[in-house]
């Protein structure tokens, strides 16, 4: 009997379940899509029931392909989560019932909060404690929120029945009755210690969050409980990563010095720094990049994050309608031999990493009556390419080194524009695996070597196939491009 090994991928805006075999490659999948509700500027938000479900239907439909090729459910040793970071619930613990929607990790309605935050005593002590600045962006901005604006999270805190977590926490606690995260989603609260890996009394008071309403923190490759509802009832859920750090292990960047990038909703380059962490000076954020097991020493990373990337091809389809769905983005950026002057700043939710200004706004600029949706496309397009290179740039300048090559993945991978552009931009060789569901792999290599699906991370097969993406410009043409990415991005920072 062939052994198998699950992963739920819960994104932004889609969930998964895939099945792998030993030698990595996918068996089956199943994808449910859905969006997010924008109930006023700058809010996102969705219910966390249907996230529940969209993960349900997900592994139902993928069990039944499953059923269909010829395996069963029986065959899966072990199941991994991996999931959209920062996105915070409560619920009561009473009776398991969420007490608000989940708000999204690019949700912005939390700025009067981190402007107060910021003026408080202590403020400036908060990033060497767990690594990130205060913004908008993380899970404790969020709770604090929650607890000033919605009266029922507020009386389940009188009344100790109340429940925080990501959506990991969330999912594990439906699927398992475990209240539990990982060191990797913990990294990404602002409550944890980046160096004991606890919830630290300092952080909690400052924000003023209780740890008796925050999941254990545990490993992210341990066996953490059996599932107990539906078609996965009895396997063990044994990975747990936030979707970044779980593409850095999928990617296989195990080694001090490598580095991936993700192109999804966002877009999200991780380097890993090894044991411990570095503090950058350079505006990148400190994370844990992964813990494979409740013995073994963490990996530690550091992470330039961009807000928009997949949501703003979404924006040119669904609110410009310059496309009616996102591969036409290439043909249109194809069209035109170069962006016509034409630099858009997708600055929706604010501009994270290195600038982490949550009152810049997106802006396009260089317009003349020359321009077409073409140059707008392709400017939608280099406008990720660019924030990489800001990323890039701020990240060697923290290491002391020159990354030399960065492997990719995520949606925008599937452009060969995009990644050609990419390797202009960056001046770097831009490698793409053939394996392309890395995100999702990294969640079932943790909970395959939770098992012993895998002996060892060397015993997880290495990918062999890509393709590699390197600069074609002059340095001239590479200048003159980013002078002028330069100077639209002063506009989006002066756009407040
Ligand atoms: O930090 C947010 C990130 O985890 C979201 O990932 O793939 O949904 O853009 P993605």
């Amino acid at each position: 009997m062939t052994k198998l090994v699950g992963s739920i991928d819960q994104g932004t805006s889609s969930s998964r379940f895939l099945v792998f075999d030993v030698s990595g490659k996918v068996i089956t999948s199943h994808q449910v899509e859905y969006t997010n509700s924008y109930p006023e500027p700058g809010w996102v938000q969705k219910s966390p029931e249907e996230i529940l479900s969209s993960v349900n239907e997900s592994i139902d439909e993928c069990l039944s392909k499953l059923d269909k090729a010829g395996y069963s459910a029986s065959d899966i040793v072990s199941v991994g989560i991996t999931n959209q970071r920062e996105t915070t619930i409560a619920w009561d613990s009473e009776t398991g019932e969420p007490l608000y929607d989940a708000i999204i990790w690019n949700d912005t309605r939390t700025r009067d909060v981190v402007q107060k935050l910021h003026a408080k005593e202590g403020a400036s002590d908060i990033q060497s404690l767990c690594g990130l600045p205060i913004t908008t962006y993380f899970s404790a901005t969020k709770m604090v929120w929650m607890l000033e604006n919605v009266p029922c999270i507020k009386a389940a805190q009188e009344k100790g029945t109340l429940r925080f977590g990501n959506v990991d926490t969330w999912l594990i606690y439906k699927l398992t009755g475990k209240y539990i995260t990982d060191v990797t989603n913990a990294s990404r609260t602002m409550l944890m210690d980046i160096n004991s890996l606890k919830w630290s009394k300092q952080l909690c008071e400052f924000f003023g969050i209780d740890e008796a309403f925050l999941p254990e923190i545990r490993s992210s490759s341990e066996v953490y409980g059996n599932i107990n509802v539906g078609g996965l009832s009895g396997i063990p859920i044994a990975g747990d990563l936030g979707d970044q750090q779980a593409a850095t292990v999928g990617q296989l960047c195990f080694q001090p010095g490598e580095a991936k990038n993700t192109y999804g909703t966002g877009c999200f380059m991780l380097f890993n720094t090894g044991a411990s962490p570095i503090f950058s000076k350079n505006g990148l954020l400190t994370t844990v990049a992964y813990q494979l097991g409740p013995n073994e020493k963490p990996a530690y990373a550091l992470e330039g994050s961009i807000a928009v990337a997949g949501s703003a091809i979404q924006w040119l389809r669904d609110k410009l309608g310059i496309i009616n769905s996102a591969p036409e983005i290439n043909v249109l950026a194809e069209s035109v031999k170069d962006n016509g002057g034409v630099y858009f700043v997708t600055a929706f939710s604010g501009l994270f990493a290195p600038h982490w200004r949550d009152d810049a706004r997106a802006c396009i600029v260089g317009l003349t009556q020359y321009a077409n949706r073409g140059h707008i496309a392709r400017a939608t397009l280099e406008s990720v390419c660019f924030q990489t290179k800001d990323i890039l740039d701020a990240m060697d300048a923290d290491s002391g080194d020159k990354l030399k090559v960065l492997r990719v993945d995520g949606g925008m991978t599937n452009s060969d524009i995009a990644m050609q552009i990419q390797a202009d931009v960056l001046g770097i060789k831009v490698v793409r695996p053939e394996m392309k569901e890395t995100t999702a792999f990294g969640a079932a290599i943790a909970a395959g070597l939770a098992v012993g699906f895998w002996k060892d991370k060397a015993d997880v097969l290495s990918q062999t196939k890509s393709k590699d993406f390197y600069p074609n410009i002059t340095e001239e043409q590479r200048a003159e491009m980013l002078k002028g990415w330069k100077r639209a991005i002063e506009k989006s920072l002066n756009s407040a």
